[in-house]
């Protein structure tokens, strides 16, 4: 048959993304560095560690890579607990640090994407009771505050938060994360002093940089009823949909949201997202139980069947649902960023196809004049997976934790092509996943 391309627009971003606690290493002043110390709760007892040994210089070389992989932007967070190790000192020096990557990625070519919290918190935030204690929304704006004076003319695209709900739901709901609690309350009172949260920083951030573009990252992951005729199941996914995927987006654009049957309001959350950032891995399907119990929400949840699943069984390959992620982002009439996509894979025996097919999915978004600005991979190179350590692996190169070296994995080979055309194209489907050719290019 013909060769056929799916083309991106000029000026696309095709990245990678990363979190500070996951690639910098030696991080020692935060509520993940107090939670690794505590027994059973990372998988097989793994630790960051040195991580992708960042802090030592090796952004470096990666940065290296993900230049020579072609891709024309990198996201990379801000470790809180660096510039602000204690309440009332600034490390100026770490910030130089910071300041020395974003040089390195501008020498690059490679754009910007900053995030200002990603999961960790100072270890003075969580002894005063961190995102539970009211007054914690004001000291992460002024964080916020300073970082964006501090670097404002390397940086224009921002994140202040990443994944509010992910943070509070395995925190304080499912007991996954620091603190390890299971408390609905205070779940409901962590996910409303984050947006709060999100909301001062983004005054405080637009008032030293009226031009920056301020969003949050924003897990989506759809939920559908298992039986398709049963009220109950329909009942059950559209809370999930509404606490999970709509409760931050929806605040942000009208300063008000419902959650779990109450309208929480916070005025100054109002016209606060330039832009809305879709992380986007996997989907559920919800079926209602009532012996399932409150925290689940009386619920059990299961991949959609037939769908491929990751070696640890983490993440379920549903691209079509990635479309419709991103269906459902219009209707905040923003921009959108992809801010994280990817999956866990140590052979790289799923993600060539995983990484097609969300390619595709997103083309067709972009087809339809659906207005994406660019798309973050995760991840460059293998890094610290929070509680599953380093038992799962999403980068497009391979990490040898303790000697260091990185090995390129094929879906480097593949992701550098894409963005190198700026599109995908028949041709590579073929070298890369043959059987998905049919598929995608029927006829
Ligand atoms: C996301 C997190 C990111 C990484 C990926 C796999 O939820 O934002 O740090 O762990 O999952």
């Amino acid at each position: 048959m013909a060769e056929a391309r799916f083309n991106f627009p000029r000026g696309f971003l095709w990245g990678t993304a990363t979190a500070s606690y996951q690639v910098e290493g030696n991080n020692k002043n935060n509520q993940w560095h107090q939670w690794e110390q505590e027994e059973g709760r990372i998988m097989e007892g793994d630790s960051s560690g040195l991580a992708c040994d960042w802090w030592g210089g090796r952004w470096r070389e990666d940065f290296d890579r993900a230049d020579e992989g072609k891709q024309n932007a990198l996201r990379f967070s801000i470790e809180w607990s660096r510039i602000q190790p204690e309440p009332d000192r600034w490390d100026e020096h770490a910030l130089d640090h910071y300041i020395d990557m974003l040089r390195g990625l501008d020498e690059r070519g490679l754009f910007p994407l900053v995030t200002l919290h990603h999961f960790t918190d100072p270890l003075w935030i969580t002894e005063m009771g961190g995102w539970e204690n009211e007054a914690v929304p004001e000291l992460f704006a002024a964080y916020a505050e300073k970082v964006t004076d501090a670097v404002k003319s390397y940086v224009t695209t921002w994140i202040t938060i990443n994944e509010p709900n992910v943070y509070a739901a395995l925190g304080y709901l499912l007991g996954e994360f620091p603190p390890g609690e299971k408390h609905l309350g205070r779940t409901i009172k962590v996910m409303t002093n984050m947006a709060r949260g999100h909301a001062l920083a983004y005054h405080k951030m637009k008032a030293v940089q009226p031009e920056g573009r301020i969003g949050f990252a924003h897990h989506y992951r759809g939920f559908s009823p298992k039986r398709s005729r049963n009220p109950l199941d329909w009942l059950t996914a559209s809370i999930y949909n509404r606490a999970w995927n709509d409760f931050f987006p929806t605040m942000f654009r009208d300063g008000k949201a419902r959650l779990v049957g109450r309208v929480i309001s916070i005025p100054e959350a109002k016209g606060t997202q330039d832009y809305l950032g879709m992380n986007f891995y996997t989907s559920d399907t919800v079926q209602f139980s009532l012996a399932a119990g409150l925290n689940n929400l009386f619920s059990h949840r299961a991949f959609p069947e037939g769908a491929e699943v990751s070696p640890n069984g983490m993440i379920a390959s549903v691209p079509e649902d990635f479309f419709h992620a991103l269906e459902w982002a219009l209707q905040f009439d923003v921009p959108l960023i992809v801010t994280e996509n990817g999956v866990e894979d140590r052979k790289d025996h799923l993600r060539r196809e995983y990484l097609i097919e969300h390619i595709h999915q997103l083309w067709r978004a972009v087809n339809f004049n659906y207005p994406i600005k660019g798309y973050f991979f995760w991840t460059l190179v293998d890094n610290f997976e929070w509680n599953k350590g380093w038992t799962h692996r999403f980068g497009l190169w391979e990490l040898d934790v303790e000697s260091q070296s990185r090995n390129r994995r094929k879906s480097a080979d593949l992701y550098a092509e894409i963005c190198e055309e700026n599109a995908l194209t028949s041709d590579m489907v073929r070298r890369y996943s043959p059987n998905l050719f049919e598929k995608l290019f029927p006829g």
